[in-house]
């Protein structure tokens, strides 16, 4: 074999391998997320008291980052003395590090029956879940799991204030270890892009000991970000072990040595990937976030007329319910959509048959909205009862709301309409919760609505609120259980959940996030998702500061609605304000569900009014609203 088909080859197998490397990305990302599984097969609750003593001093690698970046602030977080931090890393005690040092952190590490481990104290803020607890403020020094094992509360009930124990995992040298010199596991952080080679030679151990510590096989030698790595070390180590400046000067040799390779070997593997992966990259990158399509539609699919007047062909024979109407009809109704009929957009109000409808014409394909809203049968989801198709575009018939859109209503405003009451704010907060819960739960495919607001919220002549607006709405397990990817971002910026903006996520909690922004509006009398655009004041930060706070029943009579004038009862506005901060959370399995939200609404509302009938003085200030 010459020289050169020997180097082809060699090139060839490092391009397969990163290529397979690639590959394997988003399998870690999953596994870090799966805090519903404690396979106990792996140290996932914590490292097990197999050594020879059960206490012992060791230390831990924190890389720091603001808040995070003082000695007082990370000894706090991670239960180390401030003065051994400051001597163990040669520095002051009043120190602020740099973003992304590594820090070394003395604790003393014990064992709390099964598990080694150091108990650290922790208060939980605004939008933690034990996910974000243990991934991203410690940085992976604990799990999950753990956390959940150790703590009695549930995930619904992270309440902000609240303190719990964080086990934060180390371990002790085993007597074998013990018997080879090592007198230290330090906990490393394995940061994106680390070998456990690398890790070891930054501490000058040997790469086989530290795969046998962590009982890591040296033919699959993979290790992931935001997960503890035991490395056995012999002296204590300073911080000079992790910042040699001549490895950095040996190291750097080397790169510029290998940087030709890579050179070539990226050039090639970037080749190689992207013809074999080419299909996946085009899915990625249609993931986009146009600013411009919020509060627009989904693209027309572009259905030919023809296909248009089939679609109403066939719901005509099947449907009993749906009415198709023809266009004069239409058109005799609304006296040729003249503008005194005009409710607003492309939405006319019509008198049909001696009855109010509204009527609402578009362009849009609303084949998808038309077959969902012809399955459902609720209260609260506002009623389709007719189409019409004609000249290229589609009109829909509904029931008529009289008193229009929730907006108009709630938005503190000096206009000549009554102030809705807090008997009325809840029975619609009730009834839109109601109304999503039949649409997660009660279809079949359950269906997410994904456009929750409160324009999309009407209301009827007894101010019992109706869902209106399905042409985003889709069915919940269209391609992957219960998340699915979507492509298109769509909907109203404001009332949108983080993880749909950041990845497309759509799962029933999408409507829980934007539920309880519109809850927010409902209480506060202020518009939440337009302050958190403009950036300036963020209710729902506002929201959890007050219930973080130590007296969060006198905060929350100034956060609500000021036209209320105190006539409703503080401590069910409390509970209130504890169910929108709980469906508001960034992580989207930490809201509650919308079967859930209906229980506890349901049961406030019932406890008001039983308090009512039994005129139980409720606050201080009981004088009552118009109605
Ligand atoms: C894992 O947990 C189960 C139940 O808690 C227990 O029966 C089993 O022995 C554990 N396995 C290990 C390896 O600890
Ligand atoms: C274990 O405990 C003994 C006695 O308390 C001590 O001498 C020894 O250094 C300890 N070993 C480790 C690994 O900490
Ligand atoms: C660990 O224990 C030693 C002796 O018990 C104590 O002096 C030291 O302050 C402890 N360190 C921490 C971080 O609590
Ligand atoms: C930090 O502490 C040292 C002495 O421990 C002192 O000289 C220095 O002024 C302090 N720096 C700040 C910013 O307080
Ligand atoms: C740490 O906390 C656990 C329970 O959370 C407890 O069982 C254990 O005794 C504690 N360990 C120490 C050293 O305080
Ligand atoms: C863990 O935290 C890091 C850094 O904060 C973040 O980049 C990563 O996405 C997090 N992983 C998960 C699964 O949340
Ligand atoms: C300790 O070392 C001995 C001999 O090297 C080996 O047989 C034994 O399995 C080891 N024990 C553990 C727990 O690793």
């Amino acid at each position: 074999m010459s020289l050169q088909s020997l180097l082809l080859l060699w090139i060839l197998t490092l391009i397969s391998l990163s290529c397979l490397l690639h590959a394997q990305q988003p399998y870690v990302r999953k596994a870090t997320t799966d805090c519903d599984r404690a396979d106990n097969s792996t140290s996932v609750l914590g490292y097990t008291c197999n050594g020879q003593n059960s206490t012992c001093q060791t230390y831990l690698i924190f890389r720091s980052i603001p808040p995070y970046n003082t000695v007082s602030s990370i000894s706090g977080l991670l239960a180390s003395d401030p003065i051994q931090l400051s001597r163990v890393n040669a520095v002051s005690g009043n120190q602020t590090f740099e973003t992304n040092k590594e820090v070394i952190v003395p604790v003393n590490c014990s064992c709390s029956g099964e598990y080694y481990q150091v108990n650290a104290s922790y208060v939980i803020e605004h939008d933690d879940t034990y996910l974000a607890i243990a991934n991203n403020t410690y940085q992976g020094l604990s799990t999950c799991q753990a956390l959940r094992n150790q703590n009695t509360l549930t995930t619904k009930n992270l309440y902000s204030g609240t303190r719990i124990t964080v086990p934060i995992r180390c371990a002790c040298p085993t007597k074998n270890q013990t018997d080879e010199g090592v007198n230290y596991l330090l906990s490393y952080l394995i940061t994106p892009g680390d070998w456990v080679s690398r890790i070891s030679r930054k501490f000058s151990v040997d790469t086989g000991n530290t795969l046998q510590a962590n009982e890591i096989s040296e033919d699959d030698p993979t290790i992931y970000p935001f997960t503890t790595l035991l490395v056995p070390l012999q002296n204590s180590p300073n911080s000079t072990t992790i910042n040699n400046t001549w490895i950095y000067i040996v190291v750097g040799i080397i790169s510029a040595v290998a940087l030709l390779f890579l050179v070539i070997i990226i050039v090639f593997s970037v080749f190689f990937c992207r013809r074999k992966n080419k299909p996946d990259q085009s899915k990625n990158t249609d993931i986009t976030l146009d600013s411009k399509s919020f509060e627009s539609y989904e693209k027309t699919t572009g259905k030919s007329m023809e296909e248009s007047e089939e679609f109403l062909e066939s719901i005509s024979g099947i449907s009993q319910s749906l009415k198709v109407y023809k266009f004069e009809e239409l058109e005799l109704a609304t006296e040729n959509f003249s503008s005194k009929y005009w409710i607003k957009g492309s939405v006319y109000r019509g008198m049909i048959n001696g009855s109010l409808a509204a009527i609402k014409k578009t362009d849009r394909d609303v084949t998808k909205e038309i077959n969902i809203l012809n399955k459902i049968n609720h209260f609260n989801l506002i009623k389709l009862s007719g189409v019409c198709f004609d000249e290229g575009y589609w009109y829909l018939v509904f029931e008529y709301a009289l008193n229009g859109s929730l907006t108009e209503w709630i938005y503190y405003n000096t206009s000549t309409k009554k102030v809705l009451s807090w008997e009325e704010r809840m029975q619609i907060a009730l009834d839109v919760a109601s109304g999503l819960n039949y649409l997660h739960s009660y279809t079949n495919p359950p269906h997410v609505h994904k456009d929750i607001k409160t324009s999309n919220v009407l209301l009827d002549s007894d101010f019992r609120a109706k869902i209106a607006n399905f042409s985003l709405a889709r069915s919940a397990d269209g391609e992957g259980g219960e998340f699915a990817l979507t492509r298109h971002i769509v909907g109203t910026k404001g009332y949108m959940a983080p993880e749909y903006l950041e990845n497309g996520y759509v799962s029933p909690k999408l409507d829980v996030y934007s539920f309880g922004i519109v809850m927010l509006e409902i209480v506060t009398g202020k518009e939440a998702a337009v302050a958190r655009e403009a950036g300036k004041f963020f209710l729902p930060e506002a929201l959890t500061a007050i219930l973080g706070d130590e007296n969060p029943k006198e905060k929350l009579k100034n956060f609500i609605d000021p036209s209320l004038r105190g006539d409703y009862p503080l401590d069910l506005a409390l509970l209130i304000a504890r169910l929108i901060d709980s469906c508001l959370r960034r992580d989207p399995a930490g809201r509650p569900a919308m079967d859930d939200i209906q229980q506890t609404l349901s049961n406030i509302s019932n406890t008001f009014n039983w308090e009512e009938a039994e005129n139980v003085p409720l606050h201080e200030n009981s004088e009552t609203t118009a109605t």
